[in-house]
């Protein structure tokens, strides 16, 4: 199966994910929730996935656009594209995201987007996963894999918090002694050094997982932003000192991230 995470109505990306599932052979979709929020094509990322017939489960970003969860844990760049997405939201669109639930389990996958109690959890170190880990095995005691997204950065972890190989192109064995933990970063808005749309296959029936990165027309995104009103270095928040500075500096070209009446920067976005 295909596995997705973390569109963000970026429609070039989601495009170059779902074709390399196609490619790699993949007939059913999961994704792990925050199709919208962020992205210029909202409505676009949430037929495409709906047209999949993936299993899907709600992030942070879906539940705060249809009002459904407070935006006070988002950045001020966060709840200005959400602001903007649910002006936007198709009634089908809405439709589509009120139905999705929070968590689900399917076939020994378990899958949420923060975690399965809270979809704004950030799992990001082993001892959260391990934690993450222990509760599914006990909930749910079939699930060999717990899926999640939020991130926005591929990671695998083996039972007790090991970390296993997420890179891009490894193939790697599910554990014989309990879930993993896989993460598979970002379709669309990566925080990684290079600007991809991550994906995943999981094979249960040889036990294995493929971690992917896809290059995009990453232009295509950030000119859609742009006529959307939008910031274009949503598509990219580069953990690396030089793409921090670069986004300063495209904040201060762009004008975009000033505190009303005061000129004061709003901040970069590094979370939700
Ligand atoms: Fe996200």
């Amino acid at each position: 199966m295909g596995i997705l995470a973390d569109v963000h109505g970026n429609l070039p990306a989601l495009l170059a994910a779902v074709g390399r599932l196609r490619g790699e052979g993949a007939e059913r979709f999961l994704c792990a929730g925050d199709l919208v929020g962020y992205g210029p094509f909202p409505n676009e990322c949430v037929e495409l996935i709906a047209g999949l017939d993936a299993v899907c489960v709600a992030g942070n970003h879906d539940l705060i656009a249809l009002g459904h969860l407070a935006d006070d844990r988002c950045n001020a760049l966060a709840r200005h594209s959400l602001a903007w997405t649910r002006e936007r939201l198709s009634p089908a669109s809405k439709a589509y995201l009120e139905a999705l639930p929070v968590s689900i389990e399917l076939d020994g996958v378990v899958m949420a987007h923060g975690s399965p109690d809270d979809p704004q959890r950030y799992v990001r170190r082993g001892g959260e996963a391990a934690r993450e880990l222990a509760a599914v095995a006990a909930r749910w005691p079939a699930a060999q894999v717990l899926v999640l997204g939020h991130t926005h950065i591929a990671r695998a972890w083996a039972p007790g918090g090991r970390p296993l190989d997420a890179g891009a192109g490894s193939v790697m064995p599910l554990a014989p002694d309990g879930p993993v933990l896989l993460n598979p970063g970002a379709v669309g808005q990566s925080r990684e050094r290079r600007i991809r749309a991550r994906s995943l296959v999981l094979d249960l029936h040889e036990q294995t997982a493929a971690f992917h990165a896809d290059a995009y027309d990453v232009g295509a995104s950030r000119r859609a932003l742009r006529s959307a009103g939008l910031p274009a270095e949503t598509v990219h928040l580069s953990p690396t000192l030089a793409g921090r500075a670069a986004r300063r500096l495209r904040r201060e070209v762009e004008g975009m991230w000033r505190r009303p009446g005061t000129g004061r920067d709003l901040g970069a976005p590094d979370r939700a």
